[in-house]
């Protein structure tokens, strides 16, 4: 599968339409066996055999995957169960049940929770993240408050529902508890953590904490060992407070992403936690100025605060910030000028420093889209910040030419939604996305476009002129190609056609998924070989001048969803064997779809929205999502003769069949 692969880990963790909840626990955990023969004669407790074969009953394991679990073997040696080793000849306790979806190779496990867990007296590291409760009914297992020497505690996942049980605060030991991702469950009364003492992690993103006091940070600085806290959409109340005293020196990462607390940025309880690594405070609706403390947060590496709704402000200077790696402000500030801002966010090498003094930083993800900016892009931005690999300045008013990208670390650089001018400059050949579109962009393409990694290449909605440079062949992954809406000329790209394409198709690569050549001044005939582009999913070619027939291959795109040749000077007849565009046939969702929209969802910055927009006239059109449900031909427009070929009704999921202005019969 195509995927970009330098920002991608960084479109994982920052998307901002989209929130992704991992099942997994960040902390990687191998498994250690003990180092003892199957066939020393020294089994596992019976008791405790028992235990976990009577949990395993309760388990609907389709996949197998507990098949080590059988009761002539010695339980210590079962898959993702680990003894104690500390006693000769004697039988091992067991200490670790380990059911994750890693330490099962990818299975989940349906089924409910059958108490005689309780019977592992010495467990001390449970993880039941595999598990997957096929009711959202089962209530939680109170029974986990009787085992006491847990010190790990994972289920993720496992879609419990009602209240999390308060006996949980009878785990003093644990240090590390997961409750993340349990859709259905609440807690009124978030207390029974204070007895936690010594807790390092704490994840109850999803769990109802509507009905806790406003004063949940004040439990919370009880637990002066916590170290990573994630309470991700857990409608938690807002609390514009500070603490008098905070107790939470250790406290690394910080998630309360999606809560709507609604207040100034100002008046948060953790700003002076000036250790902490991870901010995450997206969709919150904190607003107002961030606090000068912001500047002192030296051992920041992210920080997330997208989409709160354009009422924020930032003024701090960021300059010694040098561990950020990534920055996400997208959709929340009210109004800003990009230079300013640009000069005060960690920099390698400074105005006023040269570059060898300069301190370099590792600011790689930039987004400073849709924030009301305005001002010129800096040009040397992408040396400035030399570690910048994924820059978005979409959807502000920016002005100004394209910054300098060549020999940066750019590979993704969306700059749509703006005022830009000039002409397009020579690309890096480390560029994979490239987003122009929607500016005020004129004059023809560089001769050499100068990036052979390009997947998605979209300029849609400038002034541009001229010939599709041949050097675009030599992107030999494309996926996306946008060009419409502009004054381009010449005839259908014939580096569409280059033999490497048909090599990738065997790859099952998505090459030339969505091609969109749409209101521009392109002519000649439609090539035969465009039948070749089997990948193709859209074809927008209306309102430009081709001409000729339309290919009898063109039925071979079976992956076809949309094809569009309206407004052109297309005569003849419409090809038979319609019925080949299986596509269009097809029932709703195939496999092959599925794995196409994950493709594109990688591409893109977990939004399909923002680049499948489809662009007319300088308006913008979400599609998103749905852009899998549009299915439609439309050949208005043309000179086309002949009869309406019956086999256009087998093609079910057309959703749109537009053939008027031509000259048919029948
Ligand atoms: C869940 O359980 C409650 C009672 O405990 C019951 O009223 C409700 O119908 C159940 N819901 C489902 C979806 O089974
Ligand atoms: C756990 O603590 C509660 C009080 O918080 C207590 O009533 C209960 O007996 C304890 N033990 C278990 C096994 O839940
Ligand atoms: C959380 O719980 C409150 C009170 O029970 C309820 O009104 C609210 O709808 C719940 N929120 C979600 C997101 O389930
Ligand atoms: C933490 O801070 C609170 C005040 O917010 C204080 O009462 C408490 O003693 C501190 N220490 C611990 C270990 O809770
Ligand atoms: C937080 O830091 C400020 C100075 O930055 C200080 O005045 C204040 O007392 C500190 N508050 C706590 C609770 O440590
Ligand atoms: C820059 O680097 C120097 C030496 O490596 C260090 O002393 C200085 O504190 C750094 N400056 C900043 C702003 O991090
Ligand atoms: C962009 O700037 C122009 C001129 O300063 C202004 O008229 C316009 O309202 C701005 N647009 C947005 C979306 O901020
Ligand atoms: C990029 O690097 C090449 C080779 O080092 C050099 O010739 C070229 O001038 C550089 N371009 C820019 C814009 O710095
Ligand atoms: C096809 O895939 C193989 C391995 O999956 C890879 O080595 C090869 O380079 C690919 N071919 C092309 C043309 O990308
Ligand atoms: C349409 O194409 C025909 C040739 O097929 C040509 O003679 C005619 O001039 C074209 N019309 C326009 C408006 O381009
Ligand atoms: C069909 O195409 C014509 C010409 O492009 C257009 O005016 C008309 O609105 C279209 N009809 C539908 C139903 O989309």
């Amino acid at each position: 599968m195509v995927s970009s692969a330098a920002c991608f880990f960084f479109f994982f963790f920052f998307s901002r339409l989209i929130t992704i909840y991992f099942c997994f626990s960040p902390i990687a955990h191998a498994r250690h066996p003990v180092t003892r023969a199957p066939d020393a004669g020294d089994g596992c407790v019976c008791k405790e055999r028992d235990a976990l074969l009577d949990f395993m009953r309760g388990i609907n394991d389709a996949d197998n995957a507990l098949a080590s679990w059988q009761w002539e073997k010695d339980c210590c040696w079962w898959i993702g169960v680990t003894c104690s080793s500390n006693r000769i000849r004697m039988a091992g306790n067991v200490i670790r049940l380990e059911l994750s979806e890693a330490s099962l190779g990818g299975q989940v496990l349906q089924g409910r929770m059958s108490p005689s867990l309780s019977s592992l007296e010495h467990l001390e590291y449970l993880d039941l993240s595999a598990l997957v409760l096929p009711s959202i009914n089962s209530s939680s297992p109170k029974f986990l408050g009787s085992m006491t020497k847990l010190r790990y505690l994972d289920l993720s996942g496992c879609l419990f529902s009602g209240r999390v049980p308060p006996e949980l605060g009878n785990l003093t030991r644990l240090k590390h508890l997961d409750l993340g991702n349990m859709q259905h469950m609440y807690s009124a009364d978030i207390s029974w953590i204070t007895h936690l003492r010594s807790l390092e992690y704490l994840d109850m993103s999803l769990v109802n904490l509507s009905m806790v006091a406003p004063g949940w940070p004040h439990v919370l600085n009880t637990i002066p060992s916590l170290e990573v806290l994630n309470l991700v959409k857990c409608t938690l109340p807002s609390t514009p407070q500070a603490l008098a005293q905070l107790n939470l020196t250790k406290l690394v990462q910080l998630d309360l992403s999606s809560n709507r607390l609604g207040h100034p940025i100002q008046s948060c309880w953790f700003w002076n936690l000036t250790s902490i690594e991870s901010l995450k405070l997206s969709e919150t609706f904190l607003h107002g100025p961030f606090p000068t403390a912001l500047g002192s947060f030296t051992a920041l590496q992210w920080l997330g605060f997208s989409d709160n709704g354009n009422a924020a402000t930032l003024l701090v200077d960021m300059r010694s910030l040098c561990s950020m790696k990534s920055l996400g402000l997208g959709g929340s500030l009210s109004h800003g000028n990009i230079e300013d801002l640009v000069d005060r966010l960690p920099h390698g090498i400074t105005r006023d420093k040269p570059a060898q003094e300069g301190n370099f930083t590792s600011l790689s993800y930039l987004d400073l889209s849709d924030n009301h900016l305005a001002g010129i892009i800096p040009s040397d931005i992408a040396y400035t910040i030399p570690s910048l690999c994924h820059l978005d300045l979409s959807r502000n008013n920016l002005t100004g030419p394209i910054p300098i990208i060549e020999n940066s670390s750019l590979s993704e650089l969306i700059l749509r939604s703006n005022q830009l001018t000039g002409q397009i400059p020579k690309l890096d050949r480390k560029i994979e996305v490239m987003d122009i579109s929607i500016n005020l962009l004129s004059g023809p393409l560089p001769i050499d476009i100068g990036s052979p990694n390009l997947l998605a290449l979209i300029l849609s909605s400038n002034y541009l002129i001229g010939r599709i440079p041949e050097s675009v062949c030599e992107s030999q992954s494309m996926i996306i190609v946008d060009l419409s809406n502009n004054f381009l000329e010449g005839a259908f790209p014939k580096c569409f056609q280059m033999q490497r394409w048909r090599i990738l198709e065997a790859n099952q690569s998505l090459l030339g998924s969505y091609v969109d050549l749409s209101w521009n001044k392109f002519s000649g005939t439609l090539p035969l070989w465009i039948g070749h582009m089997v990948n193709l999913h859209f074809l927008h070619l209306s309102h430009n001048m081709f001409y000729g027939h339309i290919p009898i291959k063109i039925t071979n795109l079976k992956n076809l969803h949309y094809f569009s040749l309206a407004a052109n000077n297309i005569s003849g007849a419409i090809p038979r064997c319609l019925s080949k565009l299986t596509m269009m046939i097809g029932k709703h969702s195939t496999i092959i779809e599925i794995d196409w929209f994950h493709a594109y969802f990688d591409v893109v910055d977990g939004s399909l929205g923002r680049i499948f927009s489809v662009v007319m006239k300088h308006q913008e059109q979400q599609y998103g999502d749905s852009i899998l449900d549009v299915v439609g031909i439309d050949l208005s427009l043309n000179s086309l003769t002949g009869g309406i070929p019956d086999e256009i009704t087998s093609l079910k999921r057309l959703l749109s069949l537009n053939l008027s202005w031509n000259q048919l019969s029948g």
